[in-house]
């Protein structure tokens, strides 16, 4: 298995270029199920989860081609995919695929609306809690499809069709909007989704579904409108940028110090988190490439207390990425994670590098020291092991992260786009070594 070897201690300085956000494109790629016709996504990332799930999609009767480099793209531009599921083959997500990616489990809404019936694996366990899939299948049956749980797999019927319904999710869920959201645009009737996740990348689905011939009205507020279609057509589209991704290089360079500019991006879409960063004592600047972000190494990092939220609030995704930067912050932060059970993990192998943290139940008391020290540590997931990273570029000496399959699902060419602004971090492939 592959190693991310740092050595701390450098400043950040240049340019970044975001990619296309992962998780708009597993939805979008989704999304193609609806349509016997050709749907291409544009500025799609070059992620492990991408290329996992186009293969899984395949076996729904799915056929994806990339395009190849055109002149003068530069390999960190983010590649072009055609999609086509003229027919569909298979109805069933076997658990070996879906056990290796939950977002795959999101087939059911696509596959049910379109062909009456849909078995799917339950997802299973996960490191980061037990994840259910109680919202999906209720707001499935608000829409008029039978679910029964058979032998570990979520078989759904709709033989005559989905129908318009009215759901209030219960607790906020970006995955279930997605799925609803997507199973209602082919449904009879109207469907009315309230508590609707307002993430980014509901709203991206929702302009992509658009474009394909769907009415919907409301995606990124709270109340969605899906007035059914009897079919969608193909479209092209162009993956948001991740914001994600963002928050993760920005909270590097407030880490290291230093002067980058993140491009391909926007600040609007996690204000929350820039709003945390500058509070930090970080110059956050909406740029006309993107965002700015500017640290002098020598200035204090102010501790700030987070506590994760449903968009617009902080999102869970970049709590770990904050609790790294808080670890040498001149005092004590407070961080609280409201969304997942047992997304804390990465707090013992912080302490590894030296970091103060205690944890009481779902928040984390971080006391900010003075250094950090190098040291081999262990991904636990994937926005947990790029907070190493972060810590690793400034801890003294060498830090070696292994397990780095997780940030191949979600960070594209990392150590490329950091080394290119002075950090110091390489690949050591995995060939001989545990
Ligand atoms: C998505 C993101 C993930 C992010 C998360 C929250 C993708 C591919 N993944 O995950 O990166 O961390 O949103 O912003 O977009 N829940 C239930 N029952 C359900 C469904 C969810 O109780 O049927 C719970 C979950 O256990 C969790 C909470 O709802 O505690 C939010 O999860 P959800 O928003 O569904 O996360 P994902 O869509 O899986």
């Amino acid at each position: 298995m592959d190693k991310i070897r740092i050595v701390g201690g450098n400043r950040l300085d240049g340019i970044i270029p975001i990619s296309g956000a992962k998780n708009a494109a597993l939805p979008l790629i989704i999304a193609s199920l609806l349509t016997d016709e050709r749907l291409t996504l544009e500025n799609v990332p070059r992620l492990r989860d991408v290329s996992l799930l186009n293969r899984i999609l395949s076996n729904h009767g799915v056929d994806y081609s990339l395009n190849g480099k055109r002149p003068g793209e530069d390999h960190l531009t983010g590649q072009t995919i055609h999609l086509t599921a003229r027919e569909i083959v298979d109805t069933c997500a076997p658990y070996d695929l879906v056990s290796q990616m939950r977002a795959s489990f999101w087939v059911i809404g696509p596959l049910l609306a379109r062909c009456g019936e849909a078995r799917v694996s339950l997802p299973g366990g996960c490191a980061i809690g037990p994840r259910p899939v109680d919202l999906f299948i209720a707001g499935l049956e608000a829409m008029g499809a039978a679910i029964d749980i058979e032998a570990g797999y979520v078989v759904a019927r709709a033989p005559g069709g989905l129908r318009g319904g009215r759901y209030t999710f219960p607790k906020v869920s970006v995955g279930a909007t997605h799925v609803l959201m997507m199973a209602a645009t082919l449904a009879k009737g109207e469907t009315v989704i309230e508590n609707a996740a307002r993430e980014p990348e509901v709203a991206d689905l929702a302009r992509c579904l658009v474009a394909m011939g769907a009415k919907i009205e409301g995606a990124g507020t709270a109340t969605i409108h899906v007035q059914g279609v009897p079919r969608l057509h193909g479209a092209t589209h162009r993956v948001l940028p991740d914001r994600i991704e963002t928050g993760t290089y920005a909270m590097a360079v407030a880490m290291t110090g230093g002067d980058v500019t993140l491009t391909h991006t926007s600040g609007d879409l996690l204000r929350n988190a820039l709003d945390a960063l500058a509070a930090t004592g970080t110059s956050v600047a909406d740029v006309a490439e993107g965002l700015r972000i500017v640290r002098d190494p020598a200035s204090p990092i102010h501790p700030v207390d987070v506590v994760t939220e449903p968009y617009p609030g902080f999102p869970t995704d970049l709590q770990a990425q904050f609790m790294a930067l808080m670890t040498r912050a001149a005092g004590v932060s407070r961080i609280t994670e409201t969304i997942f059970e047992n997304r804390l993990m990465h707090v013992a192998e912080l302490a590894r590098l030296g970091a103060r943290i205690d944890v009481d139940g779902r928040t984390a008391r971080v006391t900010g020291v003075p250094r950090l020290v190098g040291a081999p540590v262990m991904a636990t997931d994937l926005r947990a092991s790029v907070s190493l990273v972060i810590a690793g570029l400034v801890a003294e000496g060498e830090t070696t992260v292994s397990r780095v399959y997780h940030l191949d699902r979600g960070f594209e060419r990392l150590e490329e786009k950091l080394s290119r602004c002075g950090a110091v971090i390489e690949r050591i492939s995995g060939e001989g070594m545990r």
